[in-house]
């Protein structure tokens, strides 16, 4: 099965919204045909998305909006949160969920993760489903363990899966500089799959994109990217400026 390529920029708290308009003023032109072959999606912080999705609208709606986080609660008294229907009106489709930063330095469970999960596909959004394990986890022999827990639970009580994006970020490539091997990404990745076939199935889990993150840039999207069971990326450091954004994108697209 052919899957197409979903390659996402994570800006984290990076970018506020004048610095959103110039990156999208030069990319969302130049991303025209790009965005035939591959999903392309940009995930600015919370404050700077009216820009991007009043750009976006304006220039090259082709191009996916992500938030970072969205609140698993309807509208109500949640001081500091973001609800689905706020990111709606917005025309937000993607959410990116369980990223390990959300998980180490706030607290974020599979249990929560799961219900942010649950309210964004009932919402009509794309969750972008992060898992990944630590260097400990790795070499302490409990990679499969980690994975197969994270996307269990992450999961739980999900009945369909055809609009869900997942991410392979080990811990220990992100921010870092140290990519995972082409050949680990795609060991990890292949695993990844066969427990989505044991919960959803061979169809659902031939058909589900799993993008990887950590450390992916111009120079090792081809071979990454080339990978059976690598679907795309979901990119830091080097979609922070458009022009090693878009070579990243035509790197793995050729
Ligand atoms: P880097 O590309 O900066 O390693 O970040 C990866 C990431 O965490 C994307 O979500």
């Amino acid at each position: 099965m052919s899957r197409k390529l979903i390659i996402a920029a994570n800006w984290k708290m990076n970018k506020g919204p004048a610095e959103v308009a110039a990156f999208l003023e030069t990319f969302l032109g130049a991303a025209g045909e790009l965005a035939e072959q591959a999903d392309l999606v940009i995930a600015p912080n919370s404050l700077s998305i009216p820009t991007a999705s009043a750009l976006i609208n304006d220039i090259n709606p082709a191009i996916g909006l992500a938030a970072q986080t969205v609140s698993e609660n309807e509208n109500g008294a949640f001081t500091g949160e973001t609800s689905t229907d706020m990111l709606k009106e917005l025309f937000v489709n993607y959410v990116i969920l369980g990223h390990s930063e959300r998980r180490s330095i706030y607290g974020e469970t599979n249990a929560q993760i799961n219900a942010k999960i649950k309210k964004t596909l009932a919402a009509d959004m794309t969750p972008i489903f992060c898992i990944g394990e630590t260097l400990a986890e790795r070499e302490g022999g409990q990679l499969e363990a980690v994975l197969s827990s994270q996307i269990k639970e992450g999961l739980e009580g999900v009945s369909d899966i055809s609009n869900l994006v997942m991410a392979y970020e080990p811990v220990w490539a992100i921010g870092t500089g140290v990519t995972a091997s082409a050949q680990q990404a795609q060991d990890t990745q292949k695993f990844c799959r066969s427990v989505v076939e044991e919960l959803y199935g061979a169809e659902a889990a031939a058909a589900v994109r799993i993008q990887y993150g950590g450390s992916v840039k111009g120079a090792n999207s081809a071979e990454l990217l080339g990978q059976p069971d690598i679907d795309g990326a979901l990119v830091g450091g080097a979609a922070l400026e458009a022009d090693s954004f878009l070579e990243l994108i035509r790197n793995a697209v050729a």
